[in-house]
């Protein structure tokens, strides 16, 4: 197959930053995404329902004219959370949930949950007003191995939580391991994943290939081979519980080739076309387009995008650096190529009031 025409796709885990960083990269997201759901982990974190309401007002100003993406948001979850807060939330019409972002587990997560227990009182006002938790689903132990702290974070953490609160609707961000995917697969209902691209398209390895690769460290870090292909045999088996959230998480270079480089690796200037690459080599790319643009959009109880984007096998070079503020950044592939290319969007027309500028 040398082009597909799928419907228009949904990111369901975006890192946009803001001020000039985030204008220079949102351009990437909504040239191939109708929405995306956005991480709130700025600095201050994004907690409340009025801090999320002008968040998602200074991304709609940030968009080029002429294009077009609807913010969904998401509340970072602390242990201060007032279940008042999530009534708010649900009242605002624009936020589809809430983060739990365990306290240390990665970059800007300092204002984190301290112990799952202090937001018991939230997670059961979310449960009744049915907001989706989502979850950076690692323990934070230093003591624990970096390469099974999302494995440890389902026993100790995650596993309790979905059994305390039967009706909550969870979704275990960026999964990275075969006991992630089979822990969704085995599940109550009301239970799914995101999978990022790097996550598909590399192991661990890639983090060592010839020399030490920052632009390759991301958390929940690379795993093995054998959590990859566990990985890529649930997007094959077109299980509606996982679908597409990029993880897309720019940093400037210089926080990222340093002595203490920070996790997070950018990839929305080719997401749509990472994943097609690697649908195709895993001979599953009749799969993509449930899994980009069908399963979160009704996991999130929204309507499926009436656009169309066309991809061609066509590799392109993706430049070495690309403008991020007044620093630069470093995006996968730099200096590499992406075999597929985006060669069409057609938006479906209709959007919801306010989106458009
Ligand atoms: C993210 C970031 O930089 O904000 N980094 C990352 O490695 N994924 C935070 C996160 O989602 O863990
Ligand atoms: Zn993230």
């Amino acid at each position: 197959m040398t082009a597909i025409t799928i419907r228009r796709p949904d990111d369901l885990h975006l890192h946009l930053r803001d001020g000039q960083a985030m204008r220079s990269i949102l351009p990437f997201t909504a040239a191939r995404f109708a929405r995306a759901l956005i991480m709130p982990n700025l600095r201050p974190a994004v907690t409340t329902t009025e801090q999320a309401l002008a968040y998602r007002k200074r991304i709609l100003e940030a968009l080029p004219q002429g294009m077009t993406l609807e913010p969904l948001m998401t509340l970072y979850l602390t242990d201060r959370t007032d279940p008042a807060e999530v009534d708010r939330a649900k009242a605002s019409g624009c936020i589809v949930g809430l983060k739990l972002y365990p306290a240390g587990a990665t970059t800007h997560s300092d204002a984190g949950v301290t112990d799952i227990r202090k937001v018991d009182a939230a997670l059961s006002r979310m449960e009744e007003k049915d907001l989706v938790l989502q979850v950076h689903g690692e323990v934070t132990d230093p003591a624990v191995d970096v390469f099974e702290r999302e494995a440890r974070f389902i026993d100790e953490v995650l596993a309790k939580l979905a059994a305390r609160f039967p009706r909550l609707r969870i979704v275990f961000e960026h999964i990275t391991t075969r006991a992630a995917a089979q822990f969704v697969q085995d599940s109550r209902p009301g239970i799914a994943a995101t999978l990022t691209p790097q996550h598909l398209l590399m192991n661990r390895n890639a983090l060592f290939a010839g020399g030490i690769r920052p632009h390759h460290f991301c958390l929940p870090v690379l795993k093995s081979q054998a959590d990859r292909e566990a990985l890529l045999a649930v997007v094959a088996s077109g299980d509606p519980r996982f679908f597409l959230g990029t993880d897309s998480a720019p940093h400037a270079r210089g926080a990222k080739e340093a002595a203490c480089g920070c996790a997070g690796i950018f990839s929305a200037h080719g997401a749509i076309e990472l994943y097609a690459e690697a649908f195709e080599a895993a001979g599953t790319l009749q799969t993509l387009e449930a899994f980009a643009s069908e399963h979160g959009a009704d996991f999130y109880r929204l309507p499926r995008n009436d656009g169309r984007i066309t991809l061609v096998k066509e590799p392109w070079e993706v430049p070495r650096s690309y403008p991020f503020g007044a620093e630069e950044i470093v995006p996968l592939r730099a200096g590499e190529t992406i075999g597929w290319r985006l060669a069409d969007v057609a938006d479906g027309g209709s959007r919801p009031e306010g989106v458009s500028r």
